[in-house]
């Protein structure tokens, strides 16, 4: 039977037979964040049915791609589509193209999600900054046998999240005047949003922003020795005292004001990377 290391090197591999570039930045776009991938000057679109071991999709979820090529004059692979723990997928294959694509070379991964607000602070549309994650999807990818050449056993998370280029995200903000905030992001299974009492205790545990995705992408990621840069969209405000009922065409209509504000964030920051 084929390890995980083999079936990374496999999809890479074929990957790599229909795209020759080096990619530097793997980009995960979240639900209705779709817009920053026609930006991508494209050299290559592949189809996730197409990659060896990729997870095959569920019904929910739509057949996802993969766009290869430049943005703002940086090498990239972006994930147009990704899979979630809630739709069946084991933590291993909901982290799979993460490994992948670290394989084709990538340094940075830049995560992005549809979240729901706790920090009453925050508003719709906002982009918030992930600063800090708890895991509370109870699982979690790196369970089992540990291949040393992927990563070490036990991986340090004292900063999942790249402090500078927090830092490099906030001042090109700014200068954009895009307002930012930066927090931090907890992850339940889904699929069901939470209860009133769920999401007062999500705020009393620490947490900004809830949803259903990239604490096992940002998890690998480390363990993978990449450095991650993680926004969220407040799509939806969660809190408890004037919790109303979930809207999802309203979710996805301010993803879309949020994904407007991450086509203009995301290639200004790729331009100053060092
Ligand atoms: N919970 C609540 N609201 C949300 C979520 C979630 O997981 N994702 C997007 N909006």
């Amino acid at each position: 039977m084929l390890g995980l290391a083999d079936k990374i090197g496999d999809a890479a591999g074929s990957i790599r037979e229909t795209w020759k570039g080096e990619p530097r930045v793997g980009l995960i776009l979240g639900t209705g964040l779709g817009g920053l991938a026609s930006q991508i000057e494209q050299e290559a679109i592949i189809d996730y049915g197409d990659i060896p071991h990729f997870p095959t999709s569920t019904v929910e979820s739509h057949a996802g791609q993969l766009v290869c090529g430049n943005l703002a004059g940086v090498p990239i692979v972006a994930m147009e589509g990704r899979f979630h723990y809630y739709e069946g997928y084991s933590m291993q294959q909901v982290t799979f193209p993460v490994r992948v694509m670290k394989a084709l070379g990538i340094e940075i991964l830049v995560v992005t999600n549809a979240a729901g607000g706790m920090n009453p602070q925050y508003e719709l549309g906002d982009l918030m900054i992930i600063e800090d994650q708890i895991n509370l999807i109870g699982d979690n990818p790196l369970i089992g046998v540990n291949d040393d050449k992927l990563g070490t056993r036990f991986p340090d998370m004292c900063e999942p999240y790249d402090r500078g280029l927090i830092g490099l995200t906030r001042t090109t903000a700014l200068n954009l005047g895009l307002k930012t905030q930066q927090g931090v992001f907890v992850a339940v299974a889904g699929p069901n949003l939470e209860t009133r009492a769920e999401y007062r205790m999500l705020r009393l545990i620490g947490a900004d922003c809830v949803g259903m995705s990239t604490v096992p992408e940002c998890i690998v990621a480390k363990h993978a020795g990449l450095r991650t840069l993680g926004i969220s969209i407040v799509t939806d405000m969660c809190l408890p005292d004037s919790l109303e009922p979930v809207d999802l065409p309203k979710i996805l209509e301010v993803a879309a004001i949020g994904g407007k504000r991450l086509s203009q964030l995301i290639p200004e920051v790729l331009k100053k990377l060092k």
